[in-house]
């Protein structure tokens, strides 16, 4: 089969209720996501230099790297925004290179993007009322959101750009959570956050993630994501230079990139 031709996603996608199945020549489930020798950049500038990694399937995967290591960017190729230059990304058993973003929304991957992943202008309400299009009718998603995020039914008529920060990327928790996803890519949700807030948040986090979905949370700031993470992974200047268990990697990422650790 040619990488166009499976292109798209397959029908379970990357939902946790699709059956685990079982890489040939392997004892465990079949990886999430699988990256090798992964290469992108812009124009002539190659910024991710060959990336391989392994993300099993459930759990919070962390990707932790300074400034302009490539974080953002090996999201975006993630999703289907930015091109891939070289190497696969097989995602549930499937080589989707060239994917739409469409289609991998579609089969069960969200990308909260850094910034705040929310319409500044709409409400609270409206916010929500733009996830229809995946089926649910507007009012049960409203109903669920709230439930899960009383604090939102509170702002339902508030314009999502006047509250705070941390609501704001409630708001874009809630909404990627109303898109019922298997994968969710979450880039620096803490950016610009009070610690207080970034442990709330990331504590949602946690819960989304006992419900059966795979977190790839990329942080340049350790400390809170390493507490909950099942596993991490370190990237400078577009490569992989560390990767383990969150303890191990937390052990030493001091000498990688000190000063960039202490949140
Ligand atoms: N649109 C673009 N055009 C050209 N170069 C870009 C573009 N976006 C990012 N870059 C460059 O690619 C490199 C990686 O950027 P990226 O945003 O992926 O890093 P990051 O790890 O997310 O950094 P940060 O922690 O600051 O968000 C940087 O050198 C950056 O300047
Ligand atoms: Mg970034």
């Amino acid at each position: 089969m040619t990488s166009s031709s499976m292109a798209t996603a397959s029908p379970n996608g990357v939902h946790p209720t699709a059956e685990p199945e079982r890489a040939a020549g392997t004892a465990g489930p079949e990886p999430i996501l699988q990256l090798s020798d992964l290469r992108a950049g812009y124009g002539a500038i190659e910024v991710l230099h060959g990336i391989d990694l392994m993300v099993p399937a459930g759990g919070i995967f962390a990707v932790l790297g300074p400034n302009g290591a490539g974080k953002s960017t090996l999201l975006k190729v993630l999703a289907g925004l930015h091109p891939v230059s070289g190497g696969t990304i097989v995602m549930a058993g499937r080589e989707v290179n060239r994917a739409r973003p469409d289609d991998l929304a579609r089969s069960g991957l969200c990308l909260i993007p850094e910034g705040r992943g929310v319409f500044a202008n709409l409400t609270v309400e409206e916010n929500l009322r733009l996830i229809t299009h995946l089926g649910a009718r507007p009012a049960e998603i409203e109903e669920r959101t709230y439930a899960r995020f009383p604090q939102l039914a509170v702002r339902r008529k508030q314009v999502a750009g006047t509250m705070s920060g941390g609501e704001q990327q409630m708001l874009a928790l809630a909404r990627s959570v109303a898109t019922d996803p298997g994968l969710l890519l979450i880039d620096e949700l803490s950016m610009g956050l009070a610690p207080r807030i970034v442990e709330m948040l990331y504590e949602l986090v946690a819960e989304i993630a006992r419900t059966g979905v795979t977190v790839i949370a990329v942080e340049q700031f350790a400390r809170t994501i390493l507490g909950i993470a099942s596993s991490a992974v370190v990237i400078t200047t577009g490569r992989v230079v560390l990767a383990g268990l969150p303890d191990e990697v937390e052990s030493k990422l001091s000498g990688l990139y000190l000063g960039n650790v202490a949140d």
